[in-house]
């Protein structure tokens, strides 16, 4: 029988629990995550990140991300290695732990082609599997409910309407002064990446039989 490790034994030789939440852009997954992480005692772990890596590297070697075939050579050679880090499971590259050049307008509009190849998704989840011999944690994500943890008791389908989600990410943008456009042109941004992560022939997000939907367009976190 496959081997889930949504209960994985940890360095403790405890059973880790998995909390498993996807959910569109700009919805909320990250803030959600992080604070009932906290609440919790479960780590926070990012996994549009581990993407976010796959793009931000391949840019940074000049892999041109249209190309399936080298990108998914290319996702061989890319280790990354994580440790706990206060609230968030934190991946380093390099030695280096990326932030902001993560969220440039540039790794948005090349993430989604570059998360839609099966070598990129099959190495992701690869690592994401791992992650829970150091701890319990709180997993975000487009297909962590359906392909990385299915079979974890704990999932939920967080969504907002695509206002309420492109406004966010703006404001979030603006905030962090890495604004790549005006509000419509996040949302602009923000629908081109959903219509490909809900579309794409491997892992696409969609909610799940027996998740818990929760609908945050009219919610407070
Ligand atoms: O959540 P995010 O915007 O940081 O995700 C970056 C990209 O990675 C986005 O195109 C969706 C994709 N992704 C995915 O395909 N599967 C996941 N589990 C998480 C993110």
């Amino acid at each position: 029988m496959e081997e889930r490790n949504q209960t994985q034994s940890n360095e403790q030789g405890h059973r880790s629990r998995v909390i498993a939440i996807d959910g569109p852009s700009g919805a909320g997954k990250s803030s959600v995550s992080r604070t009932v992480g906290e609440k919790l005692g479960f780590l926070h772990v990012d996994s549009g990140a581990l993407y976010r890596i796959m793009t931000w590297q391949c840019l940074r070697h000049g892999i041109d991300t249209s190309d399936e075939k080298a990108v998914a050579a290319f996702a061989g050679t890319v280790e990354v290695t994580c440790r706990p880090e206060g609230a968030d499971l934190a991946f380093y590259v390099d030695g280096i732990r990326p932030g902001d050049e993560l969220r440039t307008p540039e790794v948005n509009a090349h993430a989604s082609p570059v998360a839609t190849v099966k070598a990129v998704r099959d190495r992701v989840t690869a690592w994401l599997r791992k992650m829970p011999e150091h701890g319990d944690l709180i997993v975000e994500g487009r297909d962590i409910t359906t392909a990385v943890f299915p079979d974890t008791p704990a999932r939920f389908y967080l969504t907002a309407s695509a206002e309420a989600r492109a406004a966010r990410r703006h404001k979030e943008e603006v905030e962090k002064g890495i604004a790549g456009g005006s509000a419509e042109e996040v949302k602009a941004s923000l629908l081109a990446r959903d219509q490909i992560d809900s579309t794409r022939k491997y892992a696409p997000l969609k909610k799940a039989d027996g998740v818990i939907e929760i609908d945050s367009t009219f919610l407070t976190l």
